[in-house]
Parts: C-alpha cells; structure tokens; sequence
C-alpha cells in the first residue's frame, strides 16, 4: 500500500529520501511527506509535507531545503482520512515522528481515550494515534525518571524502543511503524506486524564506504545505495543508527538475531518485488489485500436478539448503519468490466444471503435506458479505481432519482467515493496491472461480508450460520496461499494450451461470474477469444463450438449443482471438448472426466468465488505471458476508463 524509507548516516537525508521515495511511487500516490532530524532548528525534526506526487515534495523541499543526516519519508494510498497534506506521513505528536503502513483497527477506541487525556489532534489518520500513544507513554516514563539521572547525565534520554513497543502493545491491526524522536538525532525505531519492513546496511557494492542504515518497507526503496539487508519478522522492533542496528527486540521483547540477505534485483524488477509482471506480483498479494479488506470488519454474531449490535465492529471501519441499509426493498449493483463480475457474484450473495432483491446493471446501459428507480432504492456502485466515468454517471442519475448511493471503491476518496453517500473500501492496495486481480477478490470478499451484515439485519440468516461464514473468511488468505502453492501445474497447463485460439468457461451459479472473469482475463491480456457462460445455457448455444481444439474450462466445485456440472462435463467429452477442471480437494470423480485438474481447497460454497478466480488469473497470465504479450499493459486497453 504505502511506502515508508528512513536512513541515518553522513550524507545529506533528504535527497537519499526523496529517491526513494520515487522509487516506491508505484505504491501508492496521493500524499508524501519527510521528517528530517536538522541540527540547526528548534525543534530539531523538521516535517515537510504535501498531497500529490512525490516530485511536488521534491520542489517543495528545494524551495525550504532541510539539512540533516537523518530522517524518515513516507508515500501515502490513504485509508484513514482523504488524501491531504494534513493527513499525509509523518505524523508529528510532540517530539515524535511517525510514518506508518497498514490499518489499526482500534484507532477509534485509542483516540478517544488520547483526547480524554488532552491530546489534540490535527489529523484524521489512524497514524496520529501511534504518534500520540509513542509520545505520551515517552514523557510519562521521563517524568517518572529521577530529574537528578538527567542532570548526571545518566541516560539523558528516554528509552524510545520501550515506549514503542508499549505503545505497539496496545493497538490491533496490521503496522509497519518508523520512528524519530528529538531526543534521538541519528536513530529510527523500525516496528512490524503484519506488514512488511526490512533493514538496509550501507557500505554495500563495494560504491561507498560510508556508515550507513537505511529502513524501508519495500527493498526497491534502497537498491541504490544497498544490496544487504536484513527483514524484520512481525513482532520485531529494531533499534537502528549509522552503524547498523544497535538492538533488535522479538515479539516476546527478547534481543534476536535475524539473517541477512543479499539482493540481486534490478531497481526495476525491485518495484515488481522479483515478479516478473505487476499482475503476477499482485496475484500473489491476494492474501494480504484479502486480509486488509476483513480487517476489523469481522464481528461474532450474537444470537437472535442480536440485532442492534451486529454491525458495530463492521460500521467502526466504515460508518456505515445496516440498520437502514437493510430497510431498502431493492438493491441495484452497477459497475463495468471485472467489477461488474464482481456485482454479479454479489446478486447471488445477497439475494441468497439476505433474501433482498438485487438487481444487476452495466452503468453504461443503466445510465442510458430510463431505470426504474424509487426513493429510498439503495444503488450499490462498485469500481476498483472509483474513476470509472460510466459507473460514477450511473450512480448520480440513481440518486438523482432518489436513491441512497452506496459505493465499494479501492482507491480511497476517488470521484465515486466522493459522490456517493456511504464508502466500504476494499483496502486492495493499488493496482498497477490494467487486467483486474485483487480487486476483483477484494469486491467479492466485501460482498460477501455486505451481504452477511445484511443478512442478519433482516434475519434471514441465523448467527450460527453467519458466524460459519465469517469464520471461512478469516481462514480465506491461507486458502489463497494454498492455491498460489499450485503454479507450477497451471504453469504446465498453460503451456500445453497456448496455442488454442477459442475458449469456453463455464460455472453455475456463483460459479458463473467467476467463469465470466476467468474468460475476460485471458481475452484481456492474451488476445485469444474466451466465452464465459451458466453451463445451463450450454446446450443453447456453445456446444456447437466444442472440438478437440476447444478447451473449455469448467468450475466444478462442490455444492449446489455439481452433480449438473458432472453431466455438462460429459456432454463436453462426448463431443472430443477438452476439459480443464477447477474442482474441490479430496474429489475424486473430477480425474476420469477432465484432461487437467486444478484442485483447490474446500470452503463454504459462499466462499468458493474468491477462492476460483485465483487458478483463472494464474491460467489467464501464464497463457499471455508464453505468448509474450504486453501483461501489464494490453494494448488498446486502460486502467481506468474516465470518459464515456
Ligand atoms: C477498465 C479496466 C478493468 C476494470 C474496468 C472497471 O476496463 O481495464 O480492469 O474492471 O475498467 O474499472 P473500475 O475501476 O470501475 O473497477
């Protein structure tokens, strides 16, 4: 999501942060900021900030240059607060500097108690809260400490490790934290959990012999000035300066010793973090996005009279009351492209789920063709960007109409954002790829949370049964990690089917729109032809393209109408079709009748969307990349499409 640099050393900080950061804009860009520890200035850490790109930073800093060997720099993708300069990194609370990637699910709770105690605060960032928690527990233990230690000079300053992990200890979510303190020119405080941050040791090829220490959440920040460095494991605070690192604390608060590691990594192949694609790099992010999207949204649901609490954890992250939200008789979900799959998915989840109405809509069409739309319908607008010209048109004519617009955005006050009356952010992290990955399971797993809030508000489902299916969700990033484990086998497929030019993918049910996106991706990014259709509709229409040369691809996961797929995959054979299966671990059936299995793990049939469209993405990329084409930017194709 973010990116975070620090460095302590003898060269001049702010060039050396500013780079790096450069070299991390591909992260994240709406805000930057850099916290410089210059000896001429009261106080002595120096903050210089702005929204936009990062070359905005660079000009302002060279408009108010900051001298000083030391000091932390952060690129934002905002997630707490819109972006402006008040909340970009670093968060300043009294003589502390924060920068900080990841979401603290308790920010609420702590600011709250940080305002009953006279703390002010200047932003909306649940990053201010660490700020606040680090220098409040700092001041607290210098006070306690005897005045006379500090007139001896005994330890002049306080113990800033030990007030950041007290202050660590007392937040949930996922962190990874660089800090400075006025009192401690030449060192950083580097914390992790959960989310990933590294230790570069200068000096490295052999270019400079300076003593030198950089922090940094992605190596590619780094890369030019070092090649060893040394990952931090979660629960880890370092204590680093010039010279290296000065002490390394475990989860357990016990001294470790972790490993170094040399990186061979070009700069460039340092953004992609050694993937050779973008796409690839964020297939394989899909259990962290995945992770972030649940983050503090997972409640326990209490029994029948559990109405009035349900929702609250879920409405702490997004502030928003199911309550009424359940009280809308229709719901029409409208997107374009992967995100329409996604609102498809969700027809399914929510009309099952919750038992309310939904309709589904291409905002291109929607917007066009008069929509029968009632005050008080609720329009769900889902878009990855939040930039997408037809979805965003569609929603305003809805509310236009009357209707309350909800939106499931990743990018964090985007036009749709904005535009709607209530936000539920993915939390995906950008997405550099044009060809949709983990948005796409980011949209579904919000979904199916949506439609499970949903169903408890209107009772349709029991707590029992919502509990089971949060309880599937939680474990749904080590699914995903299970299904990224079986590349190399879809790596094989792909090669054995590269030169088909026509492809078919089917799936009932839930398994429908993951069969459409299976077929998009490839088409997207490979340029072959691939048809996604209900395997019901098989027989009206694309059974008289199946051959031999054919491959059709079939979601055959257990559930509700598997045995119905078990006959359309033998209406398949019979014809010479050449079936690839995605079917459900332990099935033993699925082998006498597909050419190639791809097994994954077994979940919930609610949950089975997010889990498939992991193999159709590593199919779809593997495919186009044997062909050589241009992954991370097909041609004629855009990120985001903003005009009509
Ligand atoms: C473009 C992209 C697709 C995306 C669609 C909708 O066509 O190439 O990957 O699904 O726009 O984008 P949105 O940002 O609204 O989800």
């Amino acid at each position: 999501m973010c990116g975070i640099i620090g460095y302590t050393g003898s060269r001049p900080s702010a060039p050396i942060l500013v780079e790096g950061l450069r070299r991390l804009e591909y992260r994240g860009y709406d805000s930057a900021g850099v916290a410089i520890l210059d000896p001429g200035r009261t106080p002595l850490t120096v903050v210089t900030r702005c929204e936009g790109k990062i070359a905005m930073l660079a000009a302002k800093l060279e408009a108010e240059p900051v001298t000083g060997t030391s000091g932390i720099g952060h690129t934002r993708w905002a997630t707490h607060g819109r972006p402006c300069e008040a909340n970009a990194h670093p968060q300043r609370a009294g003589r502390v500097c924060v920068v900080h990637n990841g979401i603290i699910e308790n920010h609420a709770k702590q600011r709250a108690g940080l305002i009953e105690r006279g703390r002010v605060f200047m932003s909306e960032t649940d990053t201010e809260v660490v700020a606040h928690l680090i220098d409040e527990i700092y001041d607290s233990a210098a006070g306690d400490r005897a005045a006379g230690d500090r007139a001896a000079g005994n330890g002049g300053a306080g113990d800033l490790a030990a007030a950041v992990r007290e202050a660590i200890s007392r937040l949930d979510g996922a962190y990874a934290l660089c800090v400075v303190h006025d009192e401690h020119p030449g060192q950083l405080v580097a914390a992790r959990h959960a989310s990933p941050l590294l230790i570069g040791l200068g000096g490295a090829q052999g270019q400079l012999d300076l003593e030198e220490t950089f922090v940094a959440s992605d190596v590619a920040a780094i890369l030019e000035h070092t090649r060893t460095v040394v990952d931090l494991d979660d629960g880890d605070i370092a204590v680093v300066d010039p010279s290296g690192i000065l002490q390394l604390l475990d989860a357990e608060g016990r001294p470790a010793k972790r490993g170094r590691r040399r990186i061979e990594w070009s700069p460039l192949a340092a953004e992609k973090q050694g993937f050779k694609h973008f796409m690839l790099k964020e297939i394989f992010e899909q259990p962290r996005a995945v992770r972030d999207t649940l983050s503090g949204r997972l409640p326990q649901f209490r029994g029948s009279d559990a109405q009035a609490q349900d929702s609250l954890d879920f409405a702490d992250l997004s502030g928003i009351d199911f309550a009424t939200l359940a009280d809308h008789h229709k719901i029409t979900m409208l997107a374009c492209g992967t995100s329409w799959h996604a609102a498809l998915a969700g027809k399914y989840l929510v009309e099952q789920l919750a038992r309310i109405p939904v309709e589904v809509d291409l905002a291109s069409e929607f917007r066009y063709r008069e929509p029968i739309v009632r005050a008080g319908d609720l329009v769900l607008a889902i878009s990855q960007s939040g930039e997408t010209a037809d979805t965003k048109a569609a929603l305003q004519e809805a509310q236009r109409l009357g209707a309350v617009g909800l939106a499931i955005c990743n990018v964090v006050d985007s036009s749709i954002a904005r535009a709607a009356d209530h936000v539920l952010y993915t939390h995906a992290g950008p997405e550099i790829s044009v060809a949709s990955t983990k948005a796409f399971t980011t949209q579904l797993t919000m979904l199916t949370m949506f439609a499970v809030h949903l169903g408890r508000r209107t009772g349709a489902l029991e707590a029992e049964r919502a509990n089971a299916l949060l309880d599937g969700l939680r474990e749904m990033p080590v699914a995903i990690d299970a299904v990224l484990g079986v590349q190399a086998a879809i790596k094989i497929i792909a090669r054995r089917w590269v030169a088909a030019r026509d492809w078919l993918y089917l799936g009932r049910g839930l398994s429908f729109p993951v069969a459409l996106e299976g077929a998009l991706k490839l088409k997207e990014i490979s340029y072959v032809h691939a048809e996604g259709y209900a395997s019901g509709e098989m027989k009206h229409g694309p059974i008289a393209l199946i051959d031999e040369n054919v491959p059709v691809v079939v979601l055959a996961l257990e559930g509700p109408g598997y045995h119905k797929t078990l006959s359309n995959l033998e209406e398949v054979r019979s014809r010479g079709g050449k079936i690839i299966a995605v079917a459900s671990s332990g099935d033993d059936q699925i082998g006498d009748l597909a050419d190639d299995v791809i097994l994954v793990p077994r979940v919930d049939p609610f949950l089975q969307p997010i889990l498939a469209s992991v193999p159709l993405q590593l199919l779809a990329y593997h495919i186009a990349d044997l062909k050589g084409t241009d992954v991370d930017q097909p041609r004629n194709l855009a990120k985001s499409v903003t005009v009509e």
